[in-house]
């Protein structure tokens, strides 16, 4: 097992199945800067191949299926037939749901039962405002019918000053309405916002803001959460749970388990850092060769996390996964 002075492990990988996305969120991709073919991505033999080798090496317990948009690529299903062979205890996807309803039975079939999607209103401008591409009816039929369908579905949303502050709460009562957890992502210095403070500052709504925001319409108190979790989590008595991904004002590096392959097979251990391993060579490799070169590279991909707080990066969060 791989453990750093931190005590920090890799249990859970993400893995980005594309980079192709038919959203431009506004906080993903700059204005103008629309969507580029996606280029050099493993096939769906070599991301498996890969998953298993890393499962092993580094001792995965959970895998999440992220991209850009995992649910646009036509390896999703030679993917998933893969991946479902492996044994894995779970394995979850983060989607925009826009191609939701089409690929569940798909989803289904691979034993996938725990959805995360990205939504970030329920008004239809100011849905494609954010978005810049897909519709939100599409979306929320989706949800509706992986939620009878008895997926388990947690909602993302990045609250954003100017954006869609008015759309908390209301995004919150329909998600406990419905039984899905929402959670908030405080807005991140990831890509463009990495390089342009100004557009992040005014953007930015901080854990203490939201919170107060929620608390005008609702009584809530912490809950538990467990460990390594990244969300601080809160219960709404009698209604449910929401949580909250407070990159900026609680910082999570310390707990920190995750580890992400990109589609073009490269191994990122941090999204606060420019460094990647190169490991696609190596999943064409037989195992007692590829195992140890892993695990070499694992070491140096732990090493990258940062020691306290998430500071952003240029990278852009489409191409390594959310
Ligand atoms: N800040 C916060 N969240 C982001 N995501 C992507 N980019 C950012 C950012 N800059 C999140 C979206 C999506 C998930 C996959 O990644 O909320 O739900």
């Amino acid at each position: 097992m791989i453990v750093d002075r931190q005590g920090r492990r890799f249990r859970n990988l993400r893995v980005s199945l594309t980079a192709a996305c038919n959203y431009a969120c506004t906080y993903c991709v700059p204005d103008g800067k629309r969507l580029v073919a996606a280029q050099d991505e493993l096939s769906a033999d070599a991301l498996v191949r890969g998953v298993a080798y890393l499962v092993e090496a580094a001792g995965i317990e959970r895998l999440r299926i992220t991209g850009g948009e995992p649910l646009v690529s036509p390896r999703l299903e030679g993917f998933l037939a893969g991946v479902a062979k492996l044994g894995l205890d779970d394995i979850s996807l983060t989607t925009n749901g826009q191609l939701l309803a089409r690929k569940l039975a798909l989803l289904q079939e691979a034993g996938i039962r725990r959805l995360n999607v990205s939504l970030d209103s329920l008004d239809p401008e100011a849905f494609r405002r954010i978005a810049r591409g897909g519709d939100l009816a599409g979306v929320l039929d989706g949800m509706e019918q992986a939620r009878a369908a008895g997926m388990a579905i947690k909602v993302n949303m990045v609250p954003m000053r100017g954006h869609n502050l008015d759309q908390v709460v209301p995004l919150l009562d329909y998600c406990l309405e419905r039984g899905f957890e929402l959670r908030f992502i405080e807005l991140m210095r990831m890509g463009h916002l990495a390089r342009d403070n100004n557009a992040f500052l005014q953007q930015f709504v901080s854990l203490d803001q939201l919170l107060a925001l929620i608390g005008q319409r609702h009584a809530f108190e912490q809950a538990q959460r467990p460990v390594d979790a990244t969300a601080l989590r809160y219960r709404i008595p009698g209604k449910g749970h929401f949580g909250v991904i407070a990159n900026e004002s609680v910082p999570f590096c310390r707990a920190c388990s995750r580890l992400r392959l990109s589609s073009t097979g490269w191994l990122h251990g941090c999204l606060s850092s420019s460094n990647r391993h190169f490991v696609a060579d190596l999943f064409d490799k037989p195992r007692h060769q590829a195992l140890p070169a892993l695990q070499r590279l694992l070491v140096r991909a732990l090493a990258d996390k940062q020691d306290v707080a998430f500071s952003g990066d240029v990278m852009v969060m489409k191409v390594i996964g959310g």
